[in-house]
């Protein structure tokens, strides 16, 4: 079956998640969706699987237009998608699991639906018990649970986002085996979201790239890694001269450090970070960034090395400690991390706010007050955090950040944001760094890595790489070492 996507645009508020995407799938091939995070592949795929709708564009299935209500709709097609979280009921077993979604009903008939579970999980070369509880199996378990429901339902196009996260390498290389076989034998199509370059290479004939909601590019496989990390971060914008900073005396100094990861170790990091200094960390996702960003937060302990914060080592020191010393973490993951949904903004200034055992609230509404109009935060004190939209949350964590730091860790400060939210955080920014706070940011935009930093550090797997004059770097010559070239 051949699936044609046609101008397809989504927006979520000002957010472009699909800024006129299109693309055409061949029957029987694998095509890899490959992008940083955010970059809106999942939107495109809940669309084409009818979770949810496009704002405009079209779908057409072997030539003619189709138009999806709901997710059984698109599998009555064929097109059936595995999502990235797992929606199977945990509470009921892999053959009640299995049997979901039939017209029938849900056990039509014990002994049918064992046979034809096992049926399908033994061509795939599955594993499944089918009367284990869903919630003792392991993701890739899960994983292959969801895949054989949905071959057995029909899907003929089958769409998995994100298959390799949280799963062993042993159940990715049969996962891997048998989406080969389906799509050899049986003539499926596949269609793969990934922001791994190996998942990729490893299987997919065809590859479109998404950034920033559009398709920036498509590739036969297979072709040089460089080709493919040209596509995910190449067409720079242009870059606007910023003036020269004044270096500020020595905040950070990080010595031969090492810190264990759950997949990598980074080995061996030296870095001198001045005030008013902004340094970008770039890297694929999980190369080592997000680990050094919490040593430097005293989230993750380092096993080798020395951290030196104003002259005093502060190696062994926690996350609280780390804060009395002027160390600030914004972690990317709003709603997770940085702030509490279920409270207030006062709530959140008052948290934020020095002081004893006792709350004084009105001292944290007044505080609330201000900070909303001086920050321009759409919400009013007594808001519940998680009712605002992402640049008003991102402005909220910006505001809550105490004046005076010394060092601003941040993990993708504008993740999410619309262009305009995202150009006022950075006014934000440089305002303080211009007041002498250091700022050390990840992104995996490679545009602001190279917009906002006076110097990049480049991770590839946990070795990092340090760029001391960005306005000389071409994104190409970054792109290398992100891909892990010259390192
Ligand atoms: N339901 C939603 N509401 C608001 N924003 C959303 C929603 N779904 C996705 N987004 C935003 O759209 C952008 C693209 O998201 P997504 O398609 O999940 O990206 P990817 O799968 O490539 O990581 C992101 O900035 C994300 O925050
Ligand atoms: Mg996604």
């Amino acid at each position: 079956m051949r699936v044609e996507l046609e101008h397809i645009t989504k927006t979520f508020g000002k957010l472009r998640a699909n800024d006129d995407i299109s693309m055409t799938l061949e029957g029987g091939q694998i095509y890899a969706i490959l992008g940083e995070n955010g970059a809106g592949k999942s939107t495109l795929m809940k669309i084409l699987s009818g979770y949810q709708p496009a704002d405009s564009g079209r779908i057409l299935l072997d030539g003619k237009e189709v138009a999806f209500e709901t997710p059984a709709d698109a599998l009555a097609y064929g097109i059936g998608m595995l999502h990235q979280d797992p929606l199977d009921v945990p509470v009921l077993t892999v053959l009640e699991n299995f049997a979901l979604g039939r017209r029938e009903g849900l056990l039509p008939n014990r002994r049918a639906a064992r046979a034809a579970l096992a049926d399908h999980a033994n061509r795939l070369g599955f594993l499944l018990n089918p009367d284990a509880y869903v919630d003792g199996l392991t993701i890739g378990e899960r994983q292959q649970l969801e895949i054989v429901r949905l071959l057995s339902l029909g899907a003929r196009v089958l769409i998995l986002d994100e298959p390799t996260t949280g799963i062993s390498a042993e159940q990715k290389d049969t996962l891997f085996k048998s989406l080969k076989r389906l799509v050899a034998d049986e003539g499926l199509t596949v269609i793969l979201v990934s922001h791994k370059l190996e998942d990729v290479e490893a299987l997919c004939s065809h590859v479109y790239v998404l950034r920033q909601g559009k398709v920036v590019g498509q590739q036969a496989m297979p072709c040089s890694t460089d080709r493919l990390v040209a596509l995910m971060f190449g067409q720079s914008i242009e870059r606007t001269p910023r003036p020269p900073i004044e270096r500020g005396p020595l905040v950070l100094s990080v010595q031969n450090l090492s810190i264990p990861g759950r997949r990598l170790v980074v080995r061996n990091l030296n870095l001198d970070v001045h005030a008013g200094e902004v340094i970008g960390l770039a890297g694929l996702d999980g190369s080592g960034q997000n680990a050094f960003l919490r040593a430097c937060a005293g989230l993750q302990p380092p096993t080798e090395g020395r951290i030196v914060l104003v002259g005093q080592d502060v190696t062994r020191c926690g996350y609280h400690e780390m804060v009395r010393r002027g160390v600030a973490y914004a972690p990317a993951g709003r709603l997770e991390e940085g702030l509490v949904a279920g409270l207030t903004l006062t709530e959140h200034f008052a948290l934020a706010m020095p002081g004893g055992a006792w709350v004084n609230w009105k001292a944290a509404q007044q505080q609330a007050e201000k900070r909303i109009a001086h920050y321009n935060i759409r919400g009013r004190p007594e808001s519940l955090i998680q009712t605002l939209s992402g640049g008003n949350q991102q402005r909220t964590l910006l505001a809550l950040l105490p004046s005076d730091l010394k060092l601003l860790l941040m993990e993708n400060p504008t993740r999410g944001l619309d262009v305009e939210s995202a150009r006022w955080v950075w006014t934000q920014l440089l305002d303080r760094r211009a007041q002498g706070t250091a700022i050390i940011f990840m992104s995996p935009d490679l545009d602001e890595i190279m917009e906002y930093s006076d110097r990049i550090v480049v991770f590839f797997g946990g070795q990092a790489t340090l760029v001391d004059d960005p306005a000389q770097t071409s994104v190409s010559q970054l792109g290398q070492l992100i891909g892990g070239k010259a390192v």
